[in-house]
């Protein structure tokens, strides 16, 4: 990556440009370097640094004001950290401290972060070279209630998800599910726990994800976005009452960069972007133009293009099986856009363009991806035939 800005990158040697269709799972959601953004974190320079971890702060204080106000019910304690793993790691801890129990459910496929606890209830593949293995967390199928309902128990501190599951392929929760998720964890007594960090600041046209389902979560983690792209910082938003182990001991958990003040003079101006009403519209009404958009290409491509999923500019391009989202990548690159492959279902190609494309880039970006779907599926017509080869070669030999 050389050069960058808006929702453009180029190369080291300004031979190549490429539009972010990916975003880095949301970091880039104000687009690259935004000059609103870059302003905030220059006028923190003139007075500000990280801070210290062992007083107090108004910075600290004002964003976590902020983001507790956008948020409903009583989730009205904030604390920051450095990425979105670390703020995973202190949900689960805290659910964890919090009932004195230890199991933890996640979702097959999911994806909550490579630190301790966040790769603890992630999938086996990242964890299984490590040798690390957790008989206490749980894994059940997204969107399926009888799965759930036959692992929980009154052993299970919390179940964590992803409000739309980015590595898994931007899976849609069914409607009613998130509400059957809080509906089990309350009769049995475990607290359930939101990942935003792709989901959250914007992406589906609402402030959070979780806003599209009838759900009060008892934790919120926010990240990627909140940075502006510019300075990590993350938080775990939590309900009142969970505050009790901090109350009787603040330095039972500690994060020295966690929530530094010039991480937070960044999120404040994010987020007071992200929250207004104009934007969120904005990001609805581009998320409809890109949606007839990508109707017409799966019309021309019905072979390789097989769905959509979509809630607001959160997409997922639903591909013909697991080369095809690779091929794509691929293909989008050579037509000079920046499209990734979900790690956990390679079928389905990630599309976050920035939240704040304009009706021009939705035209250019769609002209782009339509010449990338028609080299990829030429790529991958050419693969089976070789692979097609290849046996009928393997079947004379033996013969
Ligand atoms: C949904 C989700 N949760 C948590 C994380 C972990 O965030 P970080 O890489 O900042 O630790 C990620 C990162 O991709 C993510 O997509």
């Amino acid at each position: 990556m050389g050069r960058r800005e808006g929702p453009w990158l180029y190369d080291l040697n300004e031979e190549k440009r490429l539009f972010n269709c990916h975003s880095n799972g949301g970091v880039f959601n104000l687009g690259h370097r935004n000059t609103e953004i870059m302003n905030a974190l220059k006028e923190g320079l003139e007075t500000l640094d990280i801070g210290n971890h062992h007083l107090m702060s108004q910075h600290r204080a004002d964003l976590a004001k902020q983001l507790t106000e956008s948020m409903p019910g009583d989730l009205e304690v904030c604390i920051f950290g450095v990425g979105g793993g670390e703020a995973v790691d202190l949900a689960l801890k805290l659910a964890m401290g919090h009932t004195g129990r230890g199991t933890i459910i996640s979702a097959q496929g999911g994806y909550h972060g490579h630190t301790g606890l966040a790769l603890a209830v992630g999938d086996a593949h990242y964890r299984d070279p490590f040798g690390i293995h957790s008989p206490e967390m749980l894994q059940v199928p997204f969107n399926d209630v009888a799965s759930l309902e036959a692992s929980m128990s009154d052993a299970v501190a919390a179940v964590i998800l992803e409000t739309i599951p980015a590595t898994l392929g931007m899976v849609m929760p069914e409607p009613g599910y998130l509400e059957k998720v809080r509906e089990i964890c309350d009769a049995h007594g475990a607290l359930l726990i939101m990942d935003e960090v792709q989901t959250g600041l914007g992406r589906t046209g609402k402030l959070w994800g979780f806003e599209h389902a009838n759900i009060q979560p008892d934790m919120v983690i926010i990240g990627k976005g909140l940075s502006g792209g510019i300075y990590p910082i993350s938080a775990t938003i939590i309900r009142e009452a969970l505050n009790r182990i901090f109350e009787e001991d603040p330095f039972i958990h500690i994060s020295t960069f966690g929530g530094s003040e010039l991480g937070c003079r960044v999120g404040q101006e994010v987020l007071r972007i992200s929250a207004q009403p104009e934007f969120l519209n904005r990001v609805n009404s581009a998320a409809l133009a890109l949606r007839s958009q990508l109707d017409g290409l799966q019309q021309k491509y019905p072979k390789f293009f097989k769905g959509i999923r979509q809630t607001g500019l959160m997409i997922g391009l639903e591909l013909k099986d697991e080369y095809a989202g690779p091929a794509l990548t691929k293909a989008g690159y050579d037509h000079d856009l920046l499209v990734v492959y979900a790690n956990n279902d390679t079928s389905v190609v990630q599309f976050l363009v920035p939240l704040t494309i304009t009706d021009d880039e939705i035209e250019w970006v769609i002209r782009k991806l339509d010449k990338a779907m028609n080299s990829a599926r030429k790529l991958r017509s050419a693969l089976k035939l070789k692979s097609k080869a290849d046996g009928l070669k393997d079947r004379l030999s033996r013969d």
